[in-house]
């Protein structure tokens, strides 16, 4: 994917599936771009990775000039649907570096992962974040089409989902998060991030 117009990218700038040798950069690109939060973010994404494999999530790097520049990651969590429990994808995390922001790099990533995950079948892809960055990319929130948020403490409107083509009406409930998310204490606010 290497389209002009939106979510098109730098010259010099290539997305591939993350790599061994990568994995230092990548704890390193979120060490920086998520501040006081980046180590659990780094730990979670140590954890994820282990369930990530060639037909279930997803893990992208940006590379310019040989540096990793940014890093998305999708893995499987699951909707607890009335007719049966539904494997869905939950992006997350994605980061990238200060230096490389704003100049599409992330849109890029969200753009190519979602495509990947369309092509496989994935039927949604859920997320937690800024509203105002991800309804770029097509994300609305997710109450709104009847899915329940895995935690009280996720603000309603950063708790967002895109459906894929291969979503169907009936697949509504409650987003089921994977137990990483919750070993590494990565959902939604917790007080001392409010005061
Ligand atoms: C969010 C992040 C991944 C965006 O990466 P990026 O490569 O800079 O994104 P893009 O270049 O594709 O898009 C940049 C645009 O998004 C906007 N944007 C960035 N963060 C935003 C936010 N939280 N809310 C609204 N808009 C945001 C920028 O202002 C910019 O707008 P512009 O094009 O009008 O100037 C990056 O800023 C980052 O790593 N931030 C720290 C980690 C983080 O918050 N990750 C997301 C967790 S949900």
């Amino acid at each position: 994917m290497r389209a002009s117009g939106p979510g098109s990218y730098p010259p010099g700038m290539e997305l591939r599936e993350e790599l061994p040798a990568d994995r230092r950069a990548v704890r390193d690109v979120h060490l920086r771009a998520f501040g006081d939060h980046g180590l659990v973010v780094a730990d979670l994404v140590d954890t994820l990775r282990n369930t990530v494999t060639p037909d279930d999530g997803l893990s992208l790097v940006a590379e310019e000039d040989g540096r990793i520049a940014g890093h998305i990651m999708f893995t499987r969590s699951l909707l607890d649907a009335p007719r049966r429990l539904v494997e869905v994808q939950v992006l997350s995390p994605l980061a990238v570096l200060p230096a490389f922001q704003r100049r599409g790099v992330g849109t890029a990533l969200v753009r190519r992962g979602a495509a990947a995950l369309a092509e496989r079948g994935v039927p949604l892809i859920f997320l937690e974040g800024d509203p105002g960055y991800y309804a770029r990319h097509g994300f609305v929130p997710g109450g709104g089409l009847g899915f329940r948020k895995p935690s009280l403490r996720i603000p309603d409107g950063a708790f967002q989902v895109l459906a894929l083509p291969d979503h169907q009406p009936w697949m509504t409930g409650t987003l089921v998060y994977s137990e990483p998310f919750w070993r590494h204490d990565a959902v939604g606010l917790r007080e001392t991030d409010t005061e």
